[in-house]
């Protein structure tokens, strides 16, 4: 079973090389009237970053601001309308501790501002994000949305226009790529309508539709597009692995906060890490792979609460592979975990398989 982290591009880094560097204390970031701190935010991801995940992220801290998966907007209206529910997506955000960014996803102005309003009155949210920046089909192609938007700036406008004004006083931001292809990039303009409509934040991955997750991240291109903002931060995104780069990006690039994604997904702690790195503190160790261990059980635990062993041994399949993920022995583990589907299985396969080599390796090790 594949986990979304093979995709990265392999960088390597030094560690020791980073000890080196001296940290730019990074001020805290302003969404609106929220104030975040400290500036690393986690990334909104589909299929993973639910309220177990997010639960495990808040006990290590050092994330300022987390988001949920996307939710379609249509889907919520629906859901509301048809069956007196709300999409699944939702678990736990009304509870949840603060700050918490839902993103939303669709093209229709006026049905995402009825959520946005929702999600304001009824959740509570600190933040409503709007996602501009998915490229899959079924987003792009079949619903109009996502990064499709970003070759309609006005379009775009208005949507973040009615929606600032529906969730008014309550923030709200904007995740863009650099535009469809590398052909059309567009993010210096799409920033300004971002900025014009009345977004309090523009989130960029440096990467084109059209690229997925092929290539590097272009910072570079990040970079460019503070000149074109006059007040909303800008928060970069991609390929951010390690606490060096995220201060790496502080250093050389013009960005007011960072996003990290596909590299929490198995390192949760990665956050608490970039946030000490970023104040000159010294840095959390990496837990050891008996603690890392244990914090994928006590994962598994939250995600059978929640959907019962069943479901839950499925969906866990593949975050145990982001555990495993750059670890000696993670590819035989990941053959084993792809096939459980009960707890005792899974439990059976940790106890053979999980990695156990003391070495943490960011290369193909396994
Ligand atoms: C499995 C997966 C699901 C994702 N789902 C979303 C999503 O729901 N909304 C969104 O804006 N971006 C989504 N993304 C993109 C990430 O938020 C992020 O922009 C991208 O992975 C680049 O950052 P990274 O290099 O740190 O992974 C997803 C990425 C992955 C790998």
């Amino acid at each position: 079973m594949r986990s979304p982290r093979d995709e990265r591009p392999r960088l390597s880094f030094s560690f020791f090389r980073w000890r080196e560097t001296i940290a730019i204390p990074a001020a805290p970031l302003q969404i609106g009237d929220l104030v975040i701190d400290p500036p690393i935010l986690q990334a909104p991801m589909a299929g993973f970053t639910n309220a177990a995940f997010r639960q495990i992220v808040r006990q290590f801290g050092g994330s300022g601001l987390l988001a949920t998966e996307m939710v379609n907007a249509r889907g919520f209206v629906w859901l509301d309308e048809n069956e007196a529910e709300h999409p699944d997506r939702l678990w736990g955000v009304a509870e949840e501790a603060r700050p918490l960014a839902v993103q939303i996803w669709d093209n229709d102005a006026e049905t995402m501002a009825k959520v946005g309003r929702r999600l304001v009155d009824e959740y509570r949210v600190s933040v409503v994000d709007i996602n501009f920046g998915c490229p899959v089909r079924q987003v792009t192609e079949k619903a109009h949305s996502g990064s499709y938007l970003l070759r309609e700036p006005q379009r775009m406008f208005h949507i973040i226009h009615r929606l600032v004004k529906a969730c008014n006083p309550t923030p709200v931001t904007a995740k863009i790529r650099l535009g469809c292809s590398p052909e059309s990039i567009n993010c210096n303009e799409i920033a300004k309508v971002v900025e014009e409509a009345g977004a309090a934040a523009l989130t960029v991955h440096g990467r084109t539709a059209k690229d997925m997750f092929r290539g590097n991240a272009d910072w570079e291109r990040i970079s460019e597009i503070k000149q074109h903002l006059r007040n909303i931060p800008l928060i970069g995104n991609g390929d951010l692995d390690s606490a060096e780069k995220v201060v790496a990006a502080f250093q050389n690039y013009n960005v007011d906060g960072v996003m990290i994604a596909r590299a929490c997904l198995g390192r949760p702690w990665l956050f608490s890490q970039a946030a000490a790195a970023l104040k000159g503190d010294p840095v959390p160790p990496e837990p050891t792979l008996a603690e890392q261990r244990d914090v994928m059980l006590h994962h598994f635990r939250l995600v059978v609460d929640r959907f019962g062993e069943e479901k839950a041994t499925v969906l866990m399949r593949k975050y145990a592979c982001c555990y495993a993920q750059g670890k000696r022995g993670a590819r035989h583990f990941r053959t084993h975990v792809a096939r459980v589907s009960t707890a005792a299985e899974f439990h059976q396969v940790v106890d053979e398989h999980f990695p156990s080599e003391p070495i943490f390796s960011n290369s193909a090790a396994s």
